[in-house]
């Protein structure tokens, strides 16, 4: 049976080309395709400093060591998200407070915010998801009021533009992420953002065992090693001269998806955010039929993916739950699916998938 996968990179001769040069260069920890991949992504962000990361989950622990805050510092992290926003924090020896999301753009609901500020709020953690971007110039306002850290998980936001200013450049740092089924992709990887001098210090320094650069074993802080390869930013630069025919072909294809599926059994279709470009992350669908659903495309070649499960019903969390209900975050649970969305998918591919879909729905 012809499987169609949630996601497939976008790789052919050029990504091939990159990494024979930096093979047959023999410099593979971070060198010139490094450089090239950070100055590129620091352009089109137009974020003043930016460092590499080795994925989104330690590019955020990363931006929170750099931080400092307080141990035991609450930080205001919405519910619906992946697990790493909420286990970087953790590891950052923070306490993080799950808050609802908006029941149409699935981002952070930031009316919901003020309430759960207490003397230990230090950091708010907002989620741009799904390929779109949250309220951040409302929350910025928030974050000034009470003196806020702000740090912004765009692991998924490459390319996503909130009036005319990319996601990523609000916040006091932030993170986008090129793991394997990004937009644009290092395999793993991920790139730390910020505006402040101050902070881009600190992460130089924490990134690279605690010192300016590499050659010299005097080293005037502590740090780690949070670097890449030139070989994953070799790939990296070449995805990054894809990203306009990639986005393209998202766009086409979601609309596709939707206007097949528009008025389908109880589907309900994601709210993009006013203000906000879009690149689709996948085509997400609700229905109360979720279960069924799975089940029918998984049985008919289709690989299905849930939304995420809430963070504060995470088993690994539950020290952090206070025992609240967010409505809204286990609604998006019960009722979400991503259906495939990549280059490689054919109208074909989207048809039958809507085909499948509507097909159970004349069943139900
Ligand atoms: C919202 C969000 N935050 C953080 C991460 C972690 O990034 P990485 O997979 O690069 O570690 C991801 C996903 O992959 C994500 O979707």
């Amino acid at each position: 049976m012809h499987k169609i996968t949630q996601v497939m990179p976008y790789i052919d001769e050029s990504e091939l080309d990159f990494i024979g040069k930096s093979v047959r260069d023999k410099w593979l920890t971070e060198g010139p395709y490094a450089k090239l991949f950070l100055e590129s992504i620091k352009d089109y962000t137009g974020s003043e400093y930016a460092v590499l990361a080795p994925n989104g989950t330690l590019g955020l622990f990363l931006a929170l060591l750099a931080l400092d805050l307080p141990r035991g510092s609450e930080i205001i992290i919405p519910s619906f998200t992946f697990f790493a926003s909420a286990s970087s924090a953790v590891f950052a020896g923070l306490t993080p407070v799950f808050v609802d999301v908006e029941e149409d753009t699935y981002n952070i609901d930031v009316s919901k915010i003020e309430e759960l500020i207490t003397d230990k709020t230090k950091g708010i953690m907002p989620v741009h998801v799904y390929g779109h971007s949250c309220k951040i110039d409302k929350l910025m306002k928030l974050a000034e009021k009470y003196q806020l850290k702000v740090i912004e998980d765009a692991a998924q936001g490459f390319g996503v533009f909130l009036n005319n200013r990319h996601v990523g450049t609000f916040g006091d740092v932030s993170m986008l992420s090129f793991f394997a089924d990004k937009t644009i992709t290092t395999g793993e990887g991920a790139v730390v953002l910020t505006k402040d001098e101050r902070l881009y210090n600190k992460l130089v320094l924490l990134r690279n065992q605690g010192r300016p650069h590499s050659g010299t074993f005097i080293h005037p802080s502590l740090g780690m090693n949070f670097r890449m390869t030139d070989i994953q930013c070799a790939i990296g630069v070449a995805q990054y001269k894809k990203f306009p025919d990639i986005l393209k072909k998202r766009l086409e294809d979601f609309e596709f998806y939707r206007e097949g599926l528009e008025g389908v059994g109880d589907l309900r279709f994601i709210r993009i955010q006013e203000g906000s470009t879009f690149v689709p992350f996948r085509f997400f669908i609700r229905t109360k039929y979720k279960k069924e659903l799975l089940n029918f495309l998984e049985k008919n070649g289709v690989q299905t993916r849930s939304f995420f499960y809430p963070m504060h019903l995470q088993p690994a969390l539950e020290c952090f739950s206070n025992k609240r209900s967010l409505p809204v975050s286990e609604e998006l649970y019960e009722t979400g699916i991503c259906l495939p969305l990549h280059f490689y998918m054919s109208k074909e591919d989207i048809l039958f998938i809507i085909e499948k879909v509507k097909s159970l729905f004349k069943d139900v």
